[in-house]
């Protein structure tokens, strides 16, 4: 397959305040995306920036009593840094105050005017100053602003127009004849409807402030933002300073925005694209909010989410996956702490962590630490070799069609099936008979094998992990230097000393309150797929004598009621026969409490007491842990006393 160019962007953020985790979620995308296209050995261009003129830098730039130059160069330093921290691996950044891109809107504003697609005319209309907007008659609300509820201004303006109406037939048609243009396909049917319901030729310069590019050969007028933003993609290619990589490079293969901006990247810019003669981009795709537990992120609700704050708590990647992985593309999602940990928790440690964990424990237990000539393959060998050399085409698929959630979805059927591969061909019993060395040395490559190509395809996504898989695997280079041709099976070679395992993805405490008991032994399995947990071969054996330290004893439910503040957790009185006791459990999510009266349940009855939320709970009461998260109590068949030995 010949290699080929993929040019990706992200919107150009305002410098106006700190990134949040909405910015950070548009930049991943884009990043995994130019990673995933680097693996195929694409020439990939990824373009982020920043835009830095207009009235309200302008003002925030006078209120800390700086100049705008200075107040932008402070903030889009901390985006730099945000970009470094989250592993964004762009290859340029575009500056709307660089000279690079000041000369191509000044030259593309002179070209229209020069060719009849900007004229000079009057701007009119009703405008609410601390929203800067504009709004027409018919949008006023008792004759104030919609969004703000404050009075509105006529006001009357010298303004240069751009002649988007005249583009209109020509782009409907477009986008017609390309479904692909705008995604998702319910939002280009929202295009449709829009540029059909009548778009008028639009405002392209002010002179109500001075903060912006000016206009050349009109003093007193500066671009307005539109022609001044969206240029950045043809600045950053080299439009008049190297046509050959503009024509290498343009035009580009994805813009990606959130659903805001959506029309002005499907409308404006593809109408600026046709007045320039040039051709439109592959595709523009809107994806949807994140919101926070109490809505859309706002400063003045206070509820803005850091996403600094949160990398250094969580590592960038656990970020990146939740990011990737909860929200499907073009949908709003919620982020929140517990579901991010949850997430970590379920597919990071349990699934991915653990595979790796066990597979590198059992390498230095059984065969010090080397990957050894396997033994001739099985059927079961093979089919996890074929899932995982078939885990790059469809997750490729998936990408196409933006559904990186879905992507991840195919890769973790592959970690999944590592994980119970492990436990139907059990290479503990392997290696207890010594003839058994090819067979173990086979399925320890097999999954170690699987495990490489995991860390290729996991890299784009969340680089760290696939570094860190990498190198723990004996590896050499960097999992990011690695292409497509390494994706072959069997690459592997046999000889190589693997690292000893350090725990990738620690598991996370949960926050809502204390964990009691139930805490199955087990790992509880992913929430997609509803199969059995793994056996864990980490927990280690134990001898019969050990486990008579127990003592499970079985009771009876006399009372249970919630505990205050604590949503999971449950406050039971337990008949024991001889005693009564108190024990707290996480399992209200599961259970109401006057379900529980009556039942028999069992109950590790020598452990030490604790106390959860200010309660005391004296012991623990069994249950199993089902795939998403649902519980079921272990109680026995037969009516017996209570406090009845259970062993
Ligand atoms: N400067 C313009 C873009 C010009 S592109 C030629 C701009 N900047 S912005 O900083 O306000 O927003 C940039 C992007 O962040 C937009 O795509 C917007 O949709 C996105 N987001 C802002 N808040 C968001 C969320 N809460 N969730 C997801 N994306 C969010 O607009």
């Amino acid at each position: 397959m010949g290699a080929s160019r993929y040019y990706v962007t992200t919107p150009i953020y305002y410098p106006s305040d700190r990134l949040h985790i909405g910015h950070a979620y548009t930049t991943t995308i884009a990043d995994s995306l130019a990673r995933w296209h680097r693996l195929k050995g694409d020439e990939v261009f990824f373009l982020t920036g920043s835009d830095e003129h207009g009235q309200k830098i302008e003002r925030r730039a006078k209120e800390a009593g700086t100049s705008p130059q200075a107040y932008v160069d402070a903030i889009v330093a901390t985006f730099k840094d945000l970009w470094k921290r989250l592993h964004i691996q762009y290859d340029d950044f575009i500056r709307t105050t660089e000279p690079r891109h000041v000369r191509v809107v000044q030259e593309i504003f002179q070209r229209l005017e020069a060719q009849g697609d900007i004229y000079r005319s009057q701007y009119e209309g009703w405008y609410c100053v601390p929203c800067e907007t504009f709004w027409t008659e018919s949008r006023l609300v008792d004759g104030n602003c919609p969004d703000c509820g404050r009075p509105v201004e006529w006001v009357q303006e010298e303004s240069f127009f751009f002649r988007l109406s005249k583009y209109m037939p020509r782009l409907l048609e477009h986008i017609e004849r390309h479904p692909e243009f705008i995604q998702p396909e319910s939002r280009r049917n929202e295009m449709i409807q829009f540029i059909k319901s009548g778009v008028e030729d639009l405002s392209v310069s002010r002179t109500t402030f001075e903060w912006g590019i000016p206009v050349p050969g009109h003093p007193g007028h500066v671009v307005y933002v539109w022609i001044d933003a969206l240029t950045n993609y043809i600045s950053a290619a080299g439009y008049l300073d190297d046509p050959d990589r503009f024509q290498r490079l343009w035009p580009a293969d994805l813009h990606l925005v959130g659903k805001d901006i959506l029309r002005f990247h499907t409308v404006i810019w593809p109408a600026l694209l046709m007045a320039l003669d040039l051709p439109l981009p592959r595709q523009v795709a809107g994806h949807g909010w994140i919101l926070t537990e109490t809505g859309k992120m706002s400063k003045s609700k206070g509820n803005v989410t850091d996403p600094i704050e949160l990398i250094e708590e969580f590592g960038a990647d656990r970020i990146r996956y939740f990011l990737l992985r909860e929200i499907p593309f073009g949908q709003d999602g919620y982020f929140s702490r517990e579901a991010l940990i949850e997430r970590s928790n379920a597919d990071l440690s349990n699934d991915l962590g653990n595979l790796l964990h066990r597979t590198l424990s059992m390498l230095h237990r059984y065969q010090e630490g080397v990957i050894r000539e396997p033994g001739p393959e099985e059927p079961l060998d093979r089919e996890l070799a074929v899932l995982a050399t078939g885990a790059f085409a469809a997750m490729d698929a998936k990408l196409q069609q933006l559904a990186l959630n879905e992507a991840l979805e195919e890769l973790w059927k592959v970690i999944r099936r590592g994980n119970k591969y492990l436990d139907q061909a059990e290479p503990w019993a392997l290696a207890r008979d010594p003839a058994q060395a090819p067979r173990l040395a086979r399925v320890l490559y097999t999954v170690a094998e699987a495990l490489r190509l995991v860390a290729l395809l996991v890299a784009p996504f969340l680089p760290q992990t696939g570094e860190r898989i990498w190198h723990q695997l004996g590896l050499s280079g960097s999992v990011h230097q690695a292409r497509q041709d390494q994706l072959r099976w069997g690459l592997l070679p046999a000889g190589t000393v693997v690292q000893k395992p350090e725990p990738i993805f620690p598991r996370l405490e949960r926050e809502t309150e204390e964990e009691p008991a139930p805490e199955p032994a087990a790992a509880p399995a992913p929430k997609e797929a509803p199969k059995a947990a793994p056996a864990s071969e980490e927990v280690p054996e134990i001898t019969i004598d050990e486990f008579a330290r127990l003592d499970l004893r079985l009771a009876r439910v006399v009372a249970a009621e919630p505990v205050k503040g604590a949503d999971r957790l449950l406050k039971l009185q337990l008949d024991l026969g001889a005693e009564t006791r108190q024990v707290v459990a996480g399992i209200a999510q599961s259970y109401k409490p006057e379900e529980l009266v009556g039942r028999q349940v069992v109950v590790v009855a020598n452990l030490k007491p604790a106390r959860l939320r200010g309660e005391l709970s004296q012991g623990m009461i069994l249950a199993a842990s089902g795939p998403d998260g649902r519980l079921g109590l272990v109680t026995v068949q037969e009516e017996l006393p209570p406090g009845s030995r259970v062993r």
